[in-house]
């Protein structure tokens, strides 16, 4: 009997014991090919050697310092190399132990800024429907899955929703991305204006929709029309990209590729790739400069924010990044993994849409394809994918509620970026039986 308090209580969960490269290995010595890195964390797969002797190295000198004693040369480091290849204006890192910890600090600091600024009146944040933020209060306000919030919600801050940008279930057939795009910003511009601009803290969107809609990116055109309108009305843009950053959708940021630059942006997962929990939040130098030369201190702090442990992991990790270049490596897997599952799925009886950006990809599951129709959400089909991909020896990272927090069925793929591509066949083989099994009873 376990003394763990597991996820699923009911659930028998394998014991893990090692990994190597994309395949993790349990204690009756099955493997799993790795194909959503947990959660999309282990980008560069398991016991990769250079970051384990990064680690070692770190750990035989020093292993922790409270950071309200010290700062470390390896978070020094890890700072620099963020705010060297950071959005345009970041010019400083808070570090944390992971994504919803970042997103607090997000919400906090925003809030702080506009305190120090002269404006406390300024109270709601915005975000969209069918959004993860995380699990913690602060996180858990401005996500946007109703079966999450549901039981919390008298805890919750004061949060907004707008539509999420979700083509496949929101664009009219009589429009085109663009004017989708263009129909959304204009429902934040009213959502803004109805609230009062200047009661808004900010806007606050996942790059691309990573756990809770299955990797979606944005129309063309709206996250540009979304930062326009922040500017109009002087509110913050908040990106989180705890799942979709750090490489996972081709470049380093996905924001790169909408062509913008928040105002503070949450990272966290494939920063320390799974090696040691580590999130960071990238903050932009108005807020930086209005904190330093007003209280002189951000209200916020954690035990372990800053570990040289995880610190030096990460460091490692997007080391590896850049000498390997495996940015590249996103770019072709990803296009071959798309194609793979468009080859496959494209005409799948159960699938309405196969979508992502590199190598974070979705697929929808439906009931009819013709209407749309999701699953009974009774029949808890992505449960039953999981397992039956489980039963395979393949991980993917299901989930349920993607039409509208209750109804709808998802399967999302995030293989390390590694990956080559007969790997990605053997993926999208056992994914398919595990469709098949899930929805042939
Ligand atoms: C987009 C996004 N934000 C925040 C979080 C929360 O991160 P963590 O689980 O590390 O607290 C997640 C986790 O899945 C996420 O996907």
């Amino acid at each position: 009997m376990t003394h763990v308090l597991h996820r699923r209580i009911a659930h028998s969960y394998p014991f893990a014991v090692s990994g190597h490269g994309i395949t993790i290995r349990d204690s009756a010595g099955k493997e799993y090919i790795d194909a959503s890195g947990g959660a999309a964390v282990s980008c560069l797969g398991h016991s990769h050697p250079d970051v384990l002797r990064a680690m070692r190295e770190q750990i035989d000198k020093l292993a922790y310092a409270h950071t309200s004693f010290f700062t470390t040369q390896v978070a020094e480091e890890l700072a620099d190399d963020l705010v060297a290849h950071a959005p345009d204006g970041i010019g400083h890192v808070l570090f944390v132990s992971g994504g919803s910890e970042a997103i607090e600090a997000a919400l906090k600091l925003a809030r702080q800024y506009f305190v120090e600024s002269g404006e406390p009146q300024r109270r709601y944040f915005i975000a969209r429907r069918q959004s993860y933020h995380g699990t913690t209060l602060g996180a858990l306000a401005v996500g946007g899955r109703e079966w999450q919030r549901r039981e919390f919600a008298p805890l919750l801050i004061e949060t907004r929703h707008v539509s999420p940008a979700y083509e496949y279930r929101g664009r009219r057939v009589d429009e085109t991305p663009q004017a989708y795009g263009e129909r959304l910003a204009r429902e934040l511009d009213a959502k803004i204006t109805e609230l009062g601009a200047d009661h808004v803290i900010a806007f606050v969107a996942e790059t691309v929709v990573g756990a809770s809609l299955g990797a979606v990116p944005a129309p063309p055109g709206y996250f540009q029309r979304v930062r326009e309108i922040c500017d109009r009305h002087r509110i913050l843009l908040i990106l989180d990209e705890v799942m979709c950053g750090m490489g996972r959708t081709g470049t380093l940021h996905a924001c790169e590729q909408e062509e913008i630059a928040p105002d503070l942006m949450a990272i966290a997962k494939g920063l320390g790739g799974g090696y040691a929990p580590i999130g960071a939040l990238l903050i932009q130098d108005k807020i930086f400069a209005t904190v330093a030369g007003g209280s002189g201190a951000f209200q916020h702090g954690h035990t372990y924010m800053g570990h040289p442990l995880a610190c030096a992991a990460a460091l490692a990790v997007q080391g590896v990044i850049r000498r390997d270049k495996l940015l590249a490596n996103v770019r072709t897997q990803g296009a071959y993994l798309s194609r793979r599952l468009n080859e496959r799925f494209g005409n799948h009886p159960y699938v309405g849409d196969v979508r992502g950006r590199g190598l974070f990809q979705g697929i929808e599951l439906v009931a009819d394809r013709g209407t749309k129709e999701p699953f009974d959400p009774g029949l808890k089909l992505h449960a039953r994918v999981k397992s039956e991909a489980m039963a395979r020896g393949l991980m993917v990272y299901p989930m349920g509620g993607t039409v509208d927090g209750v109804r709808g069925d998802h399967v999302l793929l995030a293989p390390p970026f590694i990956v080559e591509a007969p790997l990605l066949d053997t993926v999208v083989e056992r994914l398919g039986e595990a469709i098949d099994a899930a929805t042939a009873s």
